[in-house]
C-alpha cells in the first residue's frame, strides 16, 4: 500500500461514476441497496446461531417469529426502498406477483428485481451466498407500476450487481461503465473500492453441476468434454480446472475474478433450465458483457431475452466470451452429430 493510494467509499464512487441521467434517484437507489447488503450481511454471519435460538419455539425476545435468512433479505430489500419514491415497483424471488408501492407513497421512476438470497441451499452449511438486483426504468408512467414495468430484457437494463457474503462482504455493480467490485469493512461499516474495473481474465475455471451429466443432451455433454481438454480439439481452452459452489453469485464471482465459464443447461424434460430470467440471469448477463464476457441460454444473447413472465426461467452459459460462444456452437450443432 503506498500512501498516495486513495481510500474510496461506495458512496463517493457511486456520486463520481454516475450517468448524466442518473442524478439524484437513482444515486439514491444504489445507496440503499448497499445499505440493505450491510444489513444483510450483518445477519448472515449469525444465521447459524440464529438457527438454534429458532429451534426452541422459534420466538426471539422481542416475541417475533425467527425468521429464515431468505425472508429477511426480501423484507429488508423491500423495507428500505417501498417508502422512498425512487421506484414504481419491485420483483421479488420470493413473491409470485409484483410488489406494490403502498398507496400511501409516492411512486418514482425506477424498477428494482432481485433475488434476496441466492444459493439458499449453502445457508445452514455456512457457504457463500449472494443477492442479485436489477434496475430498470419504469415503462409506463400513467399507471402505477404494473408487471409490465418488470418484463423487460436485459439489454434494458440501468444497473445490475451483487453482493456476495462470503469471507467477505463484496458488492460488485455496473451501470453500463464497467464492472466495479467494494469490499465491506464490517468494523467501520463502509463498503471501500478493492476491485475497479473487473474484467475476465484468461480462464481458468468451468462451473456445472456434473451430477446432471446424464440429463444433458449429447451437445452439452461433448461440450463439457471440449472444456476438460479431451477429445480432439484443436481450440480448447488450456487445462480448465472445475469449481462448483451451487451459489450462482458465488459461482460467477470466482469466475469473475479467475476466469471461467458457469453453466446450467437444459435438461432432458426440463428444457427451461433453472435460473431465472428476470433476477439472476438477466442482471449477471449485464455484468459478463460489462466485464468483456458474454452469457447466452444456447442459442441467444440472454440480453435480448423478453421475460414473459416474473419467474420465467432459463439455459444459461455465462463468463469469458469465446467459451459461451463454443456452447452456442456445440448446441447449434444439435445432438445427432454427437451420438
Ligand atoms: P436460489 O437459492 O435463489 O433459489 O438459487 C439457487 C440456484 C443458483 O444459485 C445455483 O446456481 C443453483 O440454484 C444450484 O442448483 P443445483 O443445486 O441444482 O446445482
Ligand atoms: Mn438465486
Ligand atoms: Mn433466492
Amino acid at each position: 500500500m503506498r500512501f498516495t493510494e486513495k481510500i474510496i467509499t461506495i458512496e463517493r464512487f457511486i456520486f463520481e461514476h454516475q450517468p448524466d441521467y442518473a442524478r439524484g434517484d437513482f444515486t439514491n437507489l444504489l445507496y440503499d441497496i448497499a445499505m440493505a447488503a450491510k444489513m444483510i450481511a450483518n445477519k448472515t454471519t449469525r444465521a447459524g446461531l440464529a438457527d438454534i435460538l429458532g429451534t426452541s419455539g422459534a420466538t426471539n425476545v422481542q416475541g417475533e417469529t425467527q425468521q429464515r435468512l431468505d425472508i429477511y433479505a426480501d423484507q429488508t430489500i423491500f423495507r428500505l426502498v417501498d417508502h422512498t419514491g425512487r421506484v414504481c415497483v419491485m420483483a421479488s424471488e420470493e413473491h409470485e406477483d409484483v410488489l406494490e408501492i403502498p398507496p400511501e407513497f409516492n411512486k418514482g421512476r425506477y424498477v428494482l428485481v432481485y433475488d434476496p438470497l441466492d444459493g439458499s441451499s449453502n445457508i445452514d452449511v455456512n457457504v457463500s451466498i449472494g443477492t442479485v438486483f436489477g434496475i430498470y426504468r419504469c415503462v409506463d408512467w400513467a399507471n402505477r407500476g404494473r408487471v409490465e414495468d418488470c418484463l423487460q430484457p436485459g439489454r434494458k437494463l440501468l444497473a445490475a450487481g451483487y453482493v456476495l457474503y462470503g469471507a467477505s462482504t463484496m458488492l460488485v455493480y455496473s451501470t453500463g461503465q464497467g464492472v466495479h467490485g467494494f469490499t465491506l469493512d464490517p468494523h467501520i461499516g463502509e463498503f471501500l473500492l478493492s476491485h475497479p474495473d473487473m474484467r475476465f481474465p484468461e480462464p481458468k475455471y468451468y462451473s456445472a453441476n456434473h451430477a446432471y451429466f446424464g440429463r444433458w443432451s449429447p451437445e452439452i455433454q461433448e461440450y463439457t468434454r471440449w472444456l476438460q481438454g479431451r477429445g480432439d480439439y484443436e481450440d480448447a481452452p488450456k487445462a480448465l480446472s472445475e469449481r462448483y459452489i451451487g451459489s450462482l453469485v458465488a459461482d460467477f464471482h470466482r469466475n469473475l475474478l479467475r476466469g471461467g465459464v458457469f453453466m446450467y443447461p437444459a435438461e432432458v424434460g426440463k428444457p427451461e433450465g433453472k435460473i431465472r430470467v428476470l433476477y439472476e440471469a438477466g442482471p449477471l448477463a449485464f455484468l459478463a458483457h460489462q466485464a468483456g464476457g458474454y452469457a447466452s441460454d444456447g442459442q441467444q444473447n440472454i440480453l435480448d431475452i423478453v421475460p414473459q413472465t416474473l419467474h420465467d426461467r432459463t439455459p444459461i452459459f455465462i463468463g469469458n466470451r469465446h467459451l459461451v460462444q463454443k456452447a452456442e456452437e456445440f448446441v447449434a450443432q444439435g445432438d445427432t452429430a454427437f451420438q
